[in-house]
């Protein structure tokens, strides 16, 4: 079949050059049996679920309003990183974090891929919008899928169809991101429910603000708007252009005495990022809003000040954990339908169920399909099953979470899962001080990514998986941040660490989820001068009197083993300062060197 004959390209509803030259270009290599442009609209979404209900992809769920249960291939559960690539035309544009290769190999290789892997599938052309989409200018991307699974995906995680084509005009630019499942089908072959290739690839072409992903269905490796363009494209951009584009929430506090603070927050994938930008306070007169729970675009405004924005338009959270107790704001944004569930466990009655939400039902089928009792061996819901609902729904959404000026920051938290070492909070003793924590932040990995699941890694501002570009790069970003903004109105910087445990390394020792608000209200107490802190050798940390720990019943040896300040075990972990330090020393900044040996002078 030639493109010409290939029904619907010739139906485009646009008249951007680019884009139609760019859309009939991957049509004619990947040879779908139709293309269709995408116009988000609610029949568009009706006709794609009840296509998917019908593919068995979906199972439509009784208990929640146009709500869906799926579950993927086995294989094929989180992010890859280990297929994923960063290919400048220079290797040291990538740096040792990144998995590298030329453009030219790459584009050969995965051409062969795509050719003909549409197949019997219909190709569809999402355009969508990063952002506000009255933005100035608006972030616009187009990806192109043979995925009903993501088009519904991205439905709810972006601003897309019409309304977003209409700023395209006739040259607006845009970040093209192709994507494949990589499964063509022969005339009658009947396809499976969640298909994806065991050849995988995540690519990215940052000179050229371009995306290939290949061969899996999974949202961060899908969703191109999301992971591969908000982070790993954009941190490109924010690089060239005097920004920053973070792995972060956003949250919006207001005290007793109404003041309002926005609070923006950095954690690896699965450590807590969607919870805390949920969180319902647990002491008196303080509120928590929602803006973001994973990326934070922030730029610095007239006044001098650094402004975030949402990319993002959905949630895309973990599900295991989240119930009434932990996180009632989730429970309250999915209840109410229009949500996609991914690899949790069915109920007999047509529900979700996953680990974390109380007594389990006496039987369910798990995420492999598989009938599941509570003699079970295996969870009934992956470790990493997620649900993906509209921010819109969400009861604690803040006002101004669409307003393209975004919102202006007053601290920036990193944290990571730490068993001991990291004190529950402490405050960096200025901003280069700042970065050098979160250039030496580690985390135990989870189950967001493939690979080992509890072994600490160093990963810089939780960016590690998705800086597009040279990490020394990257944090000599972030210190140029510090030497040429003012210094008095940039964010202060905090480390956090839900996750210490007590000695027997089994419990976990900081009750976490809603009492990190009293976290939260120390920090703003800090920014507004009204709290103390103890000079410590890694930072300004405070003792238990210094924390509002009232109603919590929570030992208090136990909130003192949380706050730690350990010389010992801060000793031990130099070298692991160092090691990582040594793997990135060809493009270390020179001042985080000399962090590191003020830190070392200071533990003695
Ligand atoms: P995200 O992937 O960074 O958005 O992390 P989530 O907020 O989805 O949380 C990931 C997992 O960590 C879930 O299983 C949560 O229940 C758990 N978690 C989140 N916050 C806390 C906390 O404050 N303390 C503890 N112990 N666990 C938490
Ligand atoms: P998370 O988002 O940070 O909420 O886990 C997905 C991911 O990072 O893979
Ligand atoms: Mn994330
Ligand atoms: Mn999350």
């Amino acid at each position: 079949m030639t493109a010409a004959t290939i029904p619907g390209l010739d139906q485009a509803p646009t008249t951007h050059e680019r884009l139609l030259s760019w859309v009939r270009e991957v049509a004619e290599l990947t040879t779908p049996d139709q293309v269709v442009w995408c116009d988000g609209s609610q029949e568009e979404w009706q006709r794609l679920t009840d296509q998917l209900v019908e593919a068995g992809t979906f199972t439509r769920l009784e208990k929640k309003p146009n709500s869906f249960w799926a579950v993927s291939d086995p294989s094929d559960v989180a992010r890859v990183e280990g297929s994923t690539y960063i290919c400048s035309e220079k290797p040291e544009d990538a740096g040792v974090t990144n998995n590298w290769m030329h453009p030219v190999d790459m584009k050969m290789i995965m051409r062969e891929l795509y050719r003909g892997a549409m197949r019997g599938r219909t190709m569809y052309v999402v355009p969508f919008c990063m952002g506000p989409v009255d933005a100035e200018p608006p972030k616009l991307g187009v990806e192109i899928t043979d995925s009903e699974y993501v088009v519904v995906s991205m439905h709810i995680m972006t601003r897309m169809g019409s309304k977003v084509l209409e700023r395209f005009g006739a040259d607006a630019e845009f970040v093209p991101a192709l994507h494949s499942v990589g499964v063509p089908l022969e005339p009658g072959q009947q396809d499976v429910a969640w298909p994806c290739n065991d050849t995988k690839y995540i690519t990215h072409f940052p000179e050229e603000r371009m995306i290939w992903s290949f061969g899996s269905g999974y949202g961060g490796n899908a969703l191109l708007g999301k992971k591969c363009y908000s982070l790993r494209i954009a941190s490109v951009m924010a690089r060239d252009e005097g920004w920053l584009a973070e792995h972060m929430l956003i949250l919006k506090l207001t005290s007793p005495e109404d003041k309002v603070h926005y609070v923006a927050a950095a954690f690896p994938s699965s450590c807590g990022k969607t919870n805390l930008a949920m969180l319902q306070p647990t002491i008196p007169g303080w509120k928590v809003e929602t803006l973001g729970d994973d990326i934070a675009w922030m730029r610095f405004g007239e006044d001098g000040r650094l402004y975030a924005v949402n990319p993002e338009a959905g949630f895309f959270g973990v599900a295991p954990g989240t119930d009434y107790h932990t996180n009632p704001t989730a429970m309250r944004t999915i209840e109410q339908g229009n949500t996609l569930f991914t690899n949790v466990a069915l109920t007999d009655d047509n529900d979700v169920w996953w680990e974390g939400m109380g007594t389990p039902p006496a039987h369910l089928t798990d995420w492999k399909q598989r009938d599941w009792t509570p003699d079970s061996e295996e969870p009934a819901a992956h470790p990493n099953s997620r649900y993906c609902t509209p921010m819109s729904q969400c009861p604690i959404l803040a006002p101004e979470w669409d307003d393209p000026k975004g919102v202006p920051i007053s601290a920036i938290l990193f944290g990571g899962r730490r068993k001991t070492t990291v004190p529950l909070v402490n405050e960096a003793f200025d901003w280069q001080h700042g970065v050098f924590m979160g250039a030496t932040m580690s985390s135990e990995t989870t189950a967001a990514a493939t690979g080992q699941v509890g072994v600490v890694r160093r990963d810089p501002m939780a960016m590690l998986p998705f800086i597009g570009y040279n990490v020394g790069d990257y944090l000599q970003h972030w210190l140029h941040i510090g030497e040429t903004a003012d210094t008095s109105k940039l964010p202060r910087i905090y480390y956090v660490n839900w996750f210490r445990r007590d000695e027997s390394g089994k419990k976990i020792v900081w009750p976490g989820f809603s009492e990190n608000c009293r976290v939260l209200k120390w920090i703003i107490n800090r920014i507004e001068g009204n709290a103390t802190a103890e000079d410590t050798a890694i930072g300004r940390v405070p003792s238990a009197d210094q924390i509002d720990l009232s109603g919590l019943d929570t030992p208090r040896e136990d909130v003192e083993t949380a706050l730690n300040v350990d010389v010992e075990e801060w000793k031990a972990e130099i070298p692991l300062i160092e090691e990582w330090f040594a793997k990135i020393s060809n493009s270390l900044p020179m001042p985080l060197g000399d962090e590191l040996n003020a830190l070392k002078h200071r533990l003695g």
